[in-house]
């Protein structure tokens, strides 16, 4: 549909249009609908997440992360500063969660609670205690012990057949559930081995965002990956989001998993590991969760995940110069960008520069606002409501207008042309791919006052010049 529309950019002479391997990534896109069945009621409403006995679990059940830090202070380190630590907190998302109860009510803000904040609503606690009155612990976010009482996992027998909305029961007690099953004695706890702590089920239960009330698949990070050539290769999340990014490089590289050895406690002996950062494309993590860590870590990985290339049109003149950018998904295992695509943005800049710096053509810059123009080439989507209006708002969105994600190891191609003056020379065509977490506009509508501006990654560049004949 949009691969067949031409945009028209500021200058009518310009256009830009999207052709190619694009299809191949309109394929994957629109392929994720709603599924049947529609709605699913559980335990705690909206939300799947469930409790093995099938009472509502004592909040005494959960213990702060800080508490495990002093047998485990790697994983803590790891763990802190992580927006798995921080998303009940995370101030985007306590914003858009507050929205998401006044204007769909309590139902649909315990939906999101199963996933952000599991312990407050395992013990009952949310939705009906005010944010205000809630104790901390209920509030602590994706913890050690959320992860690690997590006892098996329910999508596979439930509606959609497969993990999401928080599809985890929960056992709270003694037992820490984990990769191992012969963990040296400790005063603390016991353990159990679970073979799901090394699969990607298991954080698709998270990861996997359907409607609650209508069935959409709202962010199928899991799905992009199960059709991916890594799923096929057995590499799961874990061996890029639980490895350093080095080790993620490599694994994307090569296929391959990367083994990571230590100590899983202090008295503990050498087995094989995880590093617990956790860290995606989110480089506001040090405003959202206040670490520059993970922010760095975050540029780091964004950096590694795309490639660009750039080809001239064998029949290009200076009257009509054509060229294609093309993107190659290199080191993600799911799309380009995945999850939150109605939310994130990642969009070409492209310019053609003369000899002295002018620049003849532009596509994919800012308006005033901090905004990305029309006509830009851009990767994402976009959410109608009911009435077929644009929203952002998940809760209000019944299907995709329009989706567009470069699939892993897969590429797009986007077609820009322009006419060159007669004194151009020979010219530089230079493209960057961007990405940032959100546009400014939403972040200021969410936080007022204490908006910041979401920070622009240049994820890859290419240059290429060009003499007309
Ligand atoms: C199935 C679990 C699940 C449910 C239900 C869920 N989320 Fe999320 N949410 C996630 C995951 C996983 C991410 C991280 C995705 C990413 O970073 O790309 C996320 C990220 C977000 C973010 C972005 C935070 C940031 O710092 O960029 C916001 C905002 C958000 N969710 C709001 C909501 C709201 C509001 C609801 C309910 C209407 C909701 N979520 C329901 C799992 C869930
Ligand atoms: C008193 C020290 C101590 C404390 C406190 C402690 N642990 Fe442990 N934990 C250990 C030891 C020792 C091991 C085994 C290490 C080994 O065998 O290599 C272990 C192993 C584990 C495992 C692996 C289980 C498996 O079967 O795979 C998990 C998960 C775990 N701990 C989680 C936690 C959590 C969550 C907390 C906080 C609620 C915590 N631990 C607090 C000492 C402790
Ligand atoms: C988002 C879920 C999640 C959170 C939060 C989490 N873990 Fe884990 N943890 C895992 C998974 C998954 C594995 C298995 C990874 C693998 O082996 O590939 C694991 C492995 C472990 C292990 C054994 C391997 C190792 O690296 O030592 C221990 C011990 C452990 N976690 C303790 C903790 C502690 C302590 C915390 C809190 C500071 C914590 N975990 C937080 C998911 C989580
Ligand atoms: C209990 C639910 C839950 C589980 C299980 C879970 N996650 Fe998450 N994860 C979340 C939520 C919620 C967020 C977003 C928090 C926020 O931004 O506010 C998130 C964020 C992330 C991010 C950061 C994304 C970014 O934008 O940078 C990564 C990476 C991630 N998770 C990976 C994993 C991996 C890998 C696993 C499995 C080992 C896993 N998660 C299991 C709920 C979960
Ligand atoms: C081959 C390595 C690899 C594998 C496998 C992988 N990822 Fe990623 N992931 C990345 C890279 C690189 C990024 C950074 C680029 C981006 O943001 O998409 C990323 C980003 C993310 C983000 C943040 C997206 C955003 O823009 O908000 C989430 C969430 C995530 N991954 C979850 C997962 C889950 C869940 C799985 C398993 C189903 C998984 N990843 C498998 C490499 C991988």
């Amino acid at each position: 549909m949009y691969r067949l529309r031409l945009h028209r950019l500021r200058s009518s002479s310009i256009v830009r249009r999207a052709a190619g391997l694009a299809a191949l990534a309109l394929a994957i896109g629109l392929s994720f609908g709603a599924r049947e069945p529609q709605e699913h009621r559980g335990r705690f409403g909206l939300t799947r997440l469930d409790t093995a006995d099938g009472e509502r679990a004592s909040l005494d059940g959960f213990f702060p992360s800080s508490d495990c830090a002093l047998c485990h202070p790697r994983q803590w380190n790891e763990l802190s500063g992580s927006l798995h630590s921080v998303s009940h907190h995370d101030p985007l998302y306590r914003a858009f969660a507050e929205l998401a109860r006044k204007e769909a009510g309590p139902e649909v803000y315990a939906s999101c609670s199963g996933c952000h904040s599991p312990a407050g609503v395992a013990s009952g606690l949310i939705p009906d205690v005010p944010e205000e009155r809630l104790p901390e612990d209920a509030k602590a976010g994706v913890t050690c012990d959320v992860c690690h009482q997590v006892d098996a996992l329910s999508g596979a027998h439930g509606p959609w057949k497969e993990e999401g909305n928080a599809s985890l029961v929960l056992r709270p007690g003694r037992t820490k559930f984990g990769p191992f099953d012969d963990i040296a004695r400790n005063p603390a706890h016991s353990g159990a081995a679970r073979d799901f702590f090394r699969s990607s089920e298991f954080c698709a239960a998270c990861h996997t965002v359907i409607h609650p009330t209508n069935g959409l698949f709202i962010e199928h990070t899991y799905d992009e990956w199960k059709r991916s050539v890594y799923a096929e290769k057995g590499i799961q999340c874990q061996d890029c989001h639980m490895r350093s990014v080095e080790d993620a490089i490599r694994v994307a590289r090569t296929l391959e998993p990367v083994e990571v050895r230590g100590r899983s406690a202090t008295k503990g002996e050498e087995r094989r590991i995880a590093p617990h950062f956790f860290v995606g494309g989110n480089v506001d993590a040090d405003v959202l969760a206040r670490s520059t860590k993970h922010a760095d870590m975050a540029e780091a990985r964004l950096k590694s995940a795309a490639e660009l290339a750039i080809e001239v049109a064998p029949s290009a003149t200076a009257q009509a110069l054509a060229f294609d950018v093309i993107v190659t998904n290199v080191g993600a295992g799911h799309a380009l960008p995945t999850s939150l695509t109605e939310l994130r943005e990642m969009w070409l800049h492209v310019r053609v520069l003369a000899e002295d710096g002018r620049v003849l053509f532009e596509s994919g810059d800012l308006d005033e606002h901090g905004e990305i123009r029309d006509g830009a080439a851009r990767f994402g989507a976009i959410t109608l409501d009911a009435q077929g209006r644009k929203t952002f708002k998940p809760w209000e969105a019944v299907s995709f207008g329009w989706k567009r994600l470069v699939p892993p190891k897969g590429s797009t191609r986007d077609t820009f042309r322009c006419a060159l003056p007669t004194d151009a020379g020979a010219v530089t065509i230079d493209a960057r791919l961007h990405y940032r977490i959100a546009p400014p506009h939403v972040v200021r509508e969410l936080l007022g006052e204490a908006a910041f501006v979401p920070q622009i990654v240049e994820m890859a560049r290419a240059e290429r010049s060009f003499a007309a004949r």
